[in-house]
Formats: structure tokens, C-alpha cells, sequence
């Protein structure tokens, strides 16, 4: 496969290049042609890489808290260590594979901040790389740059529906591989601060859980049972990923609760009960700056509404809820009937489902979800 890798002039790559290799505009190695972008003036010293000062210019253009890791895809054995090389003078940290299967294996090992691949190699293509990546909630989120030699429409099209988040053209301009990159890790240390501002908001939500030692797992039973029946409803990614949230951060306005209230559970007095009711407007609040977590909001605020309108806090009526509360309402409601709480035994399945069938009928949850509900577990039972 010919590739071309073309850098601003003056680039030094002594440590990989023969010392026969010049800094003329156009030079060759190992049969890749190596050529500069036109001269626009003086060298770009971003693009210098010293080989023996150990410490390259414009390192660490990321992020200072770590260096990012930059994963690179391509058969071609020239063009790995190249692009190490290059992506090593900027600060980078660069792992190679040779295939896609080499890829997934070193995927495994460790997640990069961003793949480059090629998209023509064999075995596995870049194109299908790149949407098994972007099907797996685990590297979604990294960014996917298709190195291709293709510039028609077709093969652009082709990558977009792969997934892929960015394109680079053969010949490779060295600076255009910077920019690009830059841009993209950027982007992925938002996504990453995103993620982990949700992660500490889903920790919050479970340290809530546990100051009451009868509802430990209930968290992650929730999140893993409204994701089932979201799925059961044919619910789009989208809200899947909000009811997974919402299964933990549901109740994360309990954090203001106070313990003796808290832990009471049934029997609270009035002030006691205008107290516990506020936890979905205090969640709410807390989770509110985050637009990662919009389609969370309305699980928050509206768990606790009913279909006859006997709900808090907004006393909603059945068609004013919106689906994702009532779905994670119904998941929540079983739960709550199938676990022993110091006030109450856990009642069987059949018992659980006979409660919540004659609950929906008199208006507190919704009676369709609640079948659909039931319905799947039966399916669940059978599979299993
Ligand atoms: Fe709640």
C-alpha cells in the first residue's frame, strides 16, 4: 500500500529516519513518500521533533493532568512507527496495531482517548472497526478518525454511517494531523469531564442508598430492570442510557433528607412528609447544570407521580407524566414490593404482581407499562 506522510519542512525524525533522509521538500523512506507542505514562510517549530533533547516543543498540549493515548491502526509496517513518531514530538502517547483484530485486543488492555485507523486492511475493514467500536457503550465515546486514501462521497458516507467522528486524507499533512487530533482530544476530555461528573452524581446517588441498610442494590436493580423494560418498549438509545441513570440518581434528592426521617420510612408525620417530598425537586436542582443528564430531569422530578394525580410534587395525571418516570416508577414500585424494609415483608412475585395490578387499576401507576412489565419478566422467566 503506498501512503504518504507530508510534515512542515525542517522536521527532524533522525530517530527513526537514515541519516541519507533531507529536509528538502520532498523526500522519501523506505519506500513511503514523505513530503512537505508548501513553504509559507519559516518552519513551524510545533512540528520539530528533537531526537536528542528527550523534551519536545508544544508537549503536553492536551492536558497537563496526563498524557492522552492515541491508538493507531494501519497494516502498513512505514506507517506505524511514522505516525508514532510524529504523534510522540506533540506529547502523545501512541500504541500501534497492525489489524483491527490487534486493535480490539489491545482495546482490552487499556481504552485510548483516540483511534486513528486505517480503513483498508485485512481481515476486519476500518469501516467495520469502527461501528463495532461505536455499537459498545465502552468506547462509544472515543473519538474515531478513518485514515483513508478514498475521498469520494461514497466512502465518506460509508464512514459517517460507520460512526466514524472525523476523516483524514492520504497524503497525511503533518499539521492537519495535529490539528485534528488536538481537536478531537479536546472534545474526549469534555465527554471524559462529563462522565465523570455523572460518575460522581451516580456515586452521590448510592451513597444516598446506603445510609439505609434495606435498600442497598436497589440502585442497580432499578438501572438494570427500566434499561430491560425500555428495551422490551423498543425505547431508543438515548432514553436507555437516561433510565439506566435514573436508576441511580432517581432518588439522589434524598441526600437533604434527614437520617431519623429517612430511615423511618412509613408512619412519618405530616412536617416529616413535606420533608421526603421534596427529595425529586432538591435531585433535580443538583443535577440540573448537567446537559448530559436532560433526559434524566423528568425521571427525577416525576418519580413519584400518579396516574389519578394523587402524586408529588406536581400532582401530575396519567397522559401529563412523561414515559421515562413512568417507566422507571413501575420498575421502582416492584422492587420496593419484592424487598423486606424494617416495616414490612417482601412479598413473592405473584403477590407483587397482583398488588400492582390493582394499584394500576385504581389509578396510581400506569396500567399498560405495568403489563408490559409483567409481560417481560414472564418472557425473562421463560429464556431463562
Ligand atoms: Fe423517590
Amino acid at each position: 500500500m503506498t501512503f504518504v506522510v507530508c510534515f512542515w519542512p525542517m522536521v527532524k525524525l533522525t530517530p527513526l529516519l537514515p541519516a541519507s533522509i533531507s529536509t528538502a521538500d520532498t523526500i522519501h523512506y523506505n519506500g513511503v513518500l514523505i513530503r512537505s507542505l508548501p513553504m509559507d514562510g519559516a518552519p513551524k517549530s510545533r512540528a520539530t521533533v528533537s531526537p536528542s533533547a528527550g523534551s519536545y516543543q508544544g508537549m503536553v498540549e492536551i492536558s497537563p493532568r496526563r498524557t492522552a493515548r492515541v491508538l493507531v491502526v494501519d497494516d502498513s509496517p512505514q506507517i506505524l512507527p511514522l505516525m508514532r513518531e510524529l504523534l510522540n514530538s506533540r506529547g502523545y502517547g501512541v500504541v500501534t496495531s497492525a489489524n483491527a483484530e490487534e486493535a480490539e485486543a489491545e482495546i482490552l488492555r487499556e481504552l485510548p482517548d483516540l483511534i486513528l485507523s486505517d480503513v483498508i486492511m485485512p481481515g476486519k475493514s476500518g469501516y467495520e472497526l469502527c461501528r463495532d467500536f461505536k455499537s459498545n457503550p465502552a468506547t462509544r465515546l472515543i473519538p474515531f478518525v478513518l485514515i483513508t486514501g478514498l475521498s469520494d462521497r461514497e466512502s465518506k458516507v460509508k464512514g459517517i454511517e460507520a460512526g466514524a467522528d472525523d476523516f483524514l486524507n492520504k497524503p497525511i499533512f503533518a499539521e492537519e494531523l495535529f490539528a485534528r487530533v488536538k481537536s478531537l482530544l479536546t472534545l474526549k476530555e469534555f465527554t471524559d469531564e462529563l462522565e465523570t461528573a455523572d460518575s460522581v452524581l451516580c456515586t452521590l446517588g448510592l451513597s444516598v442508598e446506603s445510609r439505609d441498610p434495606y435498600t442497598v442494590g436497589h440502585c442497580e436493580r432499578l438501572a438494570k430492570h427500566a434499561v430491560a423494560l425500555g428495551q422490551h418498549l423498543g425505547l431508543d438509545d438515548e432514553s436507555l442510557v437516561a433510565l439506566r441513570r435514573g436508576g441511580y440518581l432517581h432518588d439522589l434528592g434524598k441526600i437533604a433528607v434527614p437520617d431519623e426521617i429517612l430511615k423511618k420510612g412509613a408512619n412519618l408525620t405530616p412536617r416529616e412528609w413535606e420533608v421526603m417530598k421534596q427529595h425529586p425537586m432538591t435531585g433535580e436542582n443538583i443535577c440540573k447544570p448537567l446537559r448530559s443528564l436532560r433526559l434524566v430531569l423528568p425521571i427525577i422530578r416525576h418519580h413519584h407521580e400518579h396516574s389519578d394525580g394523587s402524586g408529588y410534587p406536581d400532582g401530575l395525571r396519567k397522559g401529563e407524566i412523561p414515559l421515562l418516570p413512568r417507566v422507571l416508577q413501575v420498575v421502582d414500585v416492584y422492587d420496593a414490593l419484592r424487598t423486606a424494609r424494617p416495616y414490612k415483608t417482601a412479598l413473592s412475585h405473584e403477590q407483587a404482581a397482583a398488588a400492582m395490578r390493582h394499584e394500576a387499576e385504581r389509578g396510581l401507576w400506569d396500567e399498560e407499562l405495568v403489563a408490559q412489565f409483567f409481560a417481560m419478566l414472564t418472557e425473562l422467566r421463560q429464556v431463562a
